[in-house]
């Protein structure tokens, strides 16, 4: 069959090139943006004159019924026709003749595809941006039903401090208040119409890009062809933002499998969203944490394998960036369901804040406290309170008890100071809500911090 591109060619291709060179398999995702590139093509040939009015008309028409055909999956994607440009366009003159061979004046493929693939990049950013507010949304939910639900609070993975079950879920908010803003800044730096460069280097037609930064949506035309033809930056933006994203997703994944566990039992996940064994009939797995832990590496992988694609290409337009697609819709289509799936399971899960109480119960988590306590009420240096604390907790310890657990006497008996008070200041919740100091875990800051964060995804929402 005969290659739009065919005239300087004698022999025909081989059919081994044919499957090895088209994209069409994995760039069909890409069709709509085509079309509406094309639309705004043809506008701007009518407007400087290449085009005439009835040929437009044709033209926009025959676009039209084929953007139908693709939506009812009545259009046959052929791998002799290379990539979705190629099927749209010989589909197009198949359907309207003349006219539809002038549509690709002034145009290349090259900033076709550097449109076309930048349109999805930006119209994922948004929907991805959208689906981070309502997964923050949900957490804040949760979130606010449990800034009293005292949990022990970790480094090391130790136990450290007590902390309320909001204020955890608040942290997880704030990075991905972090991610949504890292996509938006990459959004704007990105929102730029490549279309109307021609292959490199401009054309001598007199393109109107601006007129065509308009109709599109975005903000201007790029500044240079060479660059514009070339430059994958949108796109390795993209799949870094997403990496970020997926990264913050797997470590609360770490932690839902870790609290869902018979060692925490901070958590369960909903049988909706569990599966079971195939051998231990008593077993139900956290398979979607562990399922988003683990597509963050393939997210990583997806980084990685373009900067490679990328690095050594010299300018402009090289085939290699053809590869730029396939690791994008993968990280995208990974992201957007991943979003959804976390909201589902933290939506649904049951909390279990006797278990957590308990657990904050172990370790002393107060200690701090009492030497804070000593400092305060008794003028003590801080590092002789360390120590004297150090010995309340040898003590308690030997009781097989928690300091927390301890009376105002038994304290007495150890350290001979007599703390009037001490048995509320070593309480968990008093512990808890004694750092309150901006930003805190107390209930009032945390309280303050879901506020400031409902406030900013209203803001987005509506603005
Ligand atoms: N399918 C190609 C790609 O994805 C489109 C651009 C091809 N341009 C060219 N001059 N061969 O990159």
């Amino acid at each position: 069959m005969a290659k739009l591109w065919g005239g300087r060619f004698t022999q025909d291709s081989s059919s081994l090139l044919d499957s090895f060179n088209a994209s069409i398999a994995f760039d069909q995702e890409l069709w709509e943006y085509d079309i509406a590139g094309s639309k705004v093509h043809a506008k701007m040939l009518l407007s400087i004159g290449v085009l005439k009015r009835s040929e437009y008309e044709s033209i926009i028409n025959g676009l039209q019924s084929i953007a139908e055909r693709i939506k009812k999956d009545e259009f046959e994607f052929k791998i002799v026709d290379e990539d979705i440009h190629m099927a749209i366009e010989s589909a197009l003159i198949d359907l309207v003749g003349e006219a539809g061979k002038k549509l690709h004046t002034a145009r290349s493929r090259n900033d076709q595809v550097a449109l076309d693939f930048r349109m999805y990049v930006l119209d994922y950013n948004r929907k991805i941006r959208l689906k981070i507010l309502d997964l923050m949304d949900t957490i804040l939910e949760v979130a606010k039903e449990h800034t009293d639900t005292i949990m022990p609070g970790m480094t090391h993975l130790q136990h450290a401090q007590p902390i309320n079950f909001g204020f955890h879920l608040v942290a997880w908010c704030v990075s991905l208040k972090r991610d949504y803003q890292r996509f938006s800044d990459s959004f704007e730096r990105n929102n730029f119409l490549p279309l109307g460069v021609g292959a490199l280097a401009g054309t001598p037609y007199g393109n109107d890009r601006e007129m065509m930064a308009k109709d599109l949506g975005f903000k201007a035309p790029t500044l240079n062809a060479m660059d514009t033809v070339s430059e994958r930056d949108f796109a390795l933006d993209m799949l870094y933002d997403i990496s970020m994203l997926l990264m913050h997703i797997s470590r609360f994944s770490e932690e839902l499998v870790l609290w869902s566990s018979y060692e925490f039992k901070f958590i369960s996940i909903s049988d909706a969203y569990s599966t079971g064994s195939s051998i231990m009939p008593q077993k139900k797995n956290p398979d979607v944490p562990e399922l988003l832990r683990g597509k963050s590496g393939r997210v990583f992988g997806n980084l990685m394998g373009l900067l490679s694609v990328m690095k050594g290409l010299p300018l402009a337009y090289n085939k290699d960036t053809q590869e730029d697609k396939e690791g994008v819709f993968d990280s995208v289509k990974t992201t957007m369901i991943s979003l959804e799936i976390l909201k589902e399971v933290l939506a649904s899960m049951r909390i279990y804040p006797e278990n957590m109480l308990k657990m904050a119960k172990i370790g002393h988590l107060t200690a701090t406290d009492l030497a804070d306590f000593l400092v305060r009420e008794k003028q003590l240096p801080f590092r002789e309170a360390h120590h004297i604390t150090g010995e309340v907790v040898a003590f308690a310890e030997k009781k097989g008890v928690d300091i927390s657990e301890l009376s105002e006497d038994e304290i007495f008996q150890i350290t001979s100071l007599k703390l009037v008070g001490i048995e509320k200041i070593l309480d968990i919740k008093t512990s808890m809500n004694a750092r309150d100091s901006l930003g805190g875990t107390s209930t009032r800051r945390t309280k303050e911090q879901i506020d400031d964060l409902k406030n900013w995804i209203d803001e987005k929402k509506n603005g």
